[in-house]
């Protein structure tokens, strides 16, 4: 595929111990806040906290890319004073978080229909990836009104309107530069608390051969240590991309001395 990343599905891509791209469905929020008698929100309020704590987690550990899904495009059918609550923690928490992140670095981006949210959260999450633009110790992608089925049309569409001449012959490599989330290689390791275990609508193009981890931990609960439990499990995951064991090992053996060619007629 052309572009700056491997398409799993086009060759295959180079695996690490550290995971390059996590992707992470925060979930549990509601059930941690009512096993403490608390409003739901309460949980959400909590939840901003393990955010931070993942941050920091991530650039501690060499993660390159760390995606967060904050509010799937299913969510509007919370009630109305869940929602509302909702963005005014998103507009507060990027006002409070905005200078933390550049000082560490952090490349902001935030991918979703942003049409349906107010003016000023809009200005607000452009301002941040702006002042942001330039960082590259992580990149910190937050999902806000996203759904996966939105980005795959959305992605349709753009390319449909830029090459009709080629309506019905539109490859993968044609397809992916369109995607909200080009910027990124795709998810090394999917991660989803709170017990339930689905996609719920997330990254369902780039999660094609991404490795999933899924814990019963409560979001707010959710910690490093958390973190590294699942990182050790995606390190014992063989991944295949397809082929099989035997090719897998015979494509990684143990690192070998490079021998120069010769060449034959000098
Ligand atoms: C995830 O927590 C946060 C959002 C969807 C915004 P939930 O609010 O879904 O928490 P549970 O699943 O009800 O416990
Ligand atoms: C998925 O959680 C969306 C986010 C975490 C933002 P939900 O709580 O909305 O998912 P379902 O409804 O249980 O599938
Ligand atoms: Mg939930």
């Amino acid at each position: 595929m052309a572009g700056k990343f491997t398409s799993s599905t086009q060759a295959i891509p180079s695996v690490g111990d550290v995971p390059r791209h996590i992707a992470i469905i925060m979930d549990g929020n509601g059930r941690w806040a009512k096993k403490r008698f608390l409003p739901r929100v309460a949980g959400h309020k909590r939840g901003v906290e393990t955010v931070r704590a993942m941050v920091k987690a991530c650039i501690s550990r060499g993660v390159e890319y760390l995606t967060l899904f904050a509010f799937s495009s299913e969510n509007w059918r919370r009630p109305a004073e869940e929602v509302s609550f909702l963005m005014k923690l998103f507009i507060g928490a990027l006002q409070g978080e905005i200078g933390k992140l550049h000082a560490n670095g952090v490349r902001l981006k935030v991918v979703g229909d942003l049409s349906a949210f107010e003016p000023r959260l809009v200005a607000l999450i452009r301002e941040g990836e702006a002042k942001t633009a330039n960082n590259s110790r992580l990149t910190l992608t937050i999902a806000a009104n996203y759904g996966g089925r939105w980005d795959i049309l959305q992605a349709m569409n753009q390319l449909a309107l830029a090459h009709p001449e080629n309506a019905g012959c539109y490859g993968e490599a044609d397809l992916a530069p369109h995607l909200a989330m080009a910027y990124a290689p795709e998810p090394d390791l999917f991660i989803r608390t709170g017990g339930e275990q689905r996609i719920s609508n997330f990254l369902l193009w780039q999660l094609a051969y991404s490795e999933f981890h899924f814990t019963a931990t409560l979001w707010p609960d959710f910690d490093a240590t958390a973190l590294d439990v699942a990182v050790a499990s995606y390190r014992t995951r063989e991944r295949r991309f397809g082929r099989t064991s035997e090719q897998v090992f015979a494509v990684s053996p143990a690192p070998t001395l490079v021998i120069p060619a010769v060449d034959e007629d000098a």
